[in-house]
């Protein structure tokens, strides 16, 4: 067995300087994010298997601090980091002593003095996984901040266009809607051109921030530039980020009427996306969401294995097909 050792690590590359924390995909290089997707795979493989559990992350611990409600970004890093047999902890704000006014900064001080390994956090604030790896020594994840970024749907969704489509080089990818709340479109525009797709976000002129073809995507205030995409990706009408009383829609069966996804509006075989939850009959027909050509199910599946990747590649080096293949060896 020590052999298997040798050899293998004789494969490996010279060690990579450890990244810190994952709060942005301009954390990412190209090279980053194709190695994450290339373990994602790795992992992929390993869950097709009767025992699903890997013995590669025994002994470390990841706490989710969740500031905001959330249903697959949660269950995904718990299961993830369960997958890779780590310890666990999930805390959410309310019930905590959140609700009695301690500061974000405090929380953070008091889980730190527990020794986790990755505090992966979603914040209603911008900035928030920024002070929060400031102050602690583990590896933080921005589960999503604000209306700044989401780094893993990003790369979830960059895994799913992969498993659906084969490629994401020059695919040209849509997202339709409220791109102005959105951490989800800004960190997958970031992500999608990293990797050299074409963007176009379509929208309502108020939902569209001004400038944001900086980032290296199109805009157009037209449903109809929706066609043209390989790829039409549906955005939450976010309403709760919406002051009261900002005009961004005169209302929603407006926009619903200008802007909704319907099947009259995609040309057959165009796969649909959607980070959820879905408001169904607003953003997108439920004839849509249902399709077969919709890949939404498949995002869920792909935050698993793609989180499992985060958690694996901040607190390992190397390439996962050789150490996961060791794992299972000395297993
Ligand atoms: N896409 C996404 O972040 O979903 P949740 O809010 O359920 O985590």
């Amino acid at each position: 067995m020590a052999d298997i050792h040798v050899v293998r690590e004789e494969l490996l590359p010279p060690v990579r300087p450890p990244r810190r924390h994952l709060i942005a995909i301009t954390d990412l290089t190209r090279d980053d994010v194709e190695r994450l997707l290339a373990t994602a795979r790795s992992f992929a493989r390993s869950l097709e298997r009767e025992m699903k559990k890997l013995p590669t992350l025994r002994g470390r611990t990841v706490v989710n601090l969740f500031y905001e409600s959330s249903t697959r970004t949660s269950s995904s890093f718990e299961l993830a980091a369960k997958r890779l047999s780590a310890d666990t902890m999930s805390i959410k704000a309310a019930g905590s002593a959140v609700d009695k006014g301690e500061s974000l900064k405090d929380t953070a001080l008091t889980l730190a003095a527990y020794d986790p390994d990755v505090i992966v956090i979603r914040h209603p604030h911008i900035g928030a996984p920024h002070l929060v790896a400031g102050n602690v020594d583990a590896h933080v994840v921005n589960a999503g901040d604000g209306k700044h970024q989401h780094p893993t749907q990003a790369l979830l969704d960059l895994y799913t266009l992969e498993q659906g489509l084969g490629r994401i080089e020059r695919l040209h990818v849509a997202i339709v809607g409220d791109v102005l709340h959105s951490r989800v479109a800004r960190s997958l525009v970031q992500a999608l051109v990293l990797l050299d797709a074409r963007v176009t976000l379509v929208g309502p002129p108020a939902l569209i921030p001004r400038g944001i073809e900086s980032l290296g995507c199109e805009t157009s205030y037209d449903i109809r530039a929706i066609e043209a995409a390989d790829v039409v990706y549906v955005l939450r009408m976010q309403r709760e980020r919406m002051q009261d009383g900002a005009n961004y829609v005169p209302t929603l069966r407006e926009y619903t009427a200008r802007w909704g996804v319907t099947p009259e509006r995609l040309r057959p075989g165009q796969k649909v996306m959607h980070p959820g939850p879905m408001n169904r009959g607003v953003e997108i027909d439920p004839r849509v969401a249902d399709a077969v050509d919709a890949l939404i199910t498949d995002q869920v599946r792909s935050g698993l294995v793609v989180r499992m990747a985060v958690l694996y590649d901040l607190l390992t080096h190397g390439p996962v097909e050789v150490k996961v293949a060791a794992m299972e060896e000395v297993a």
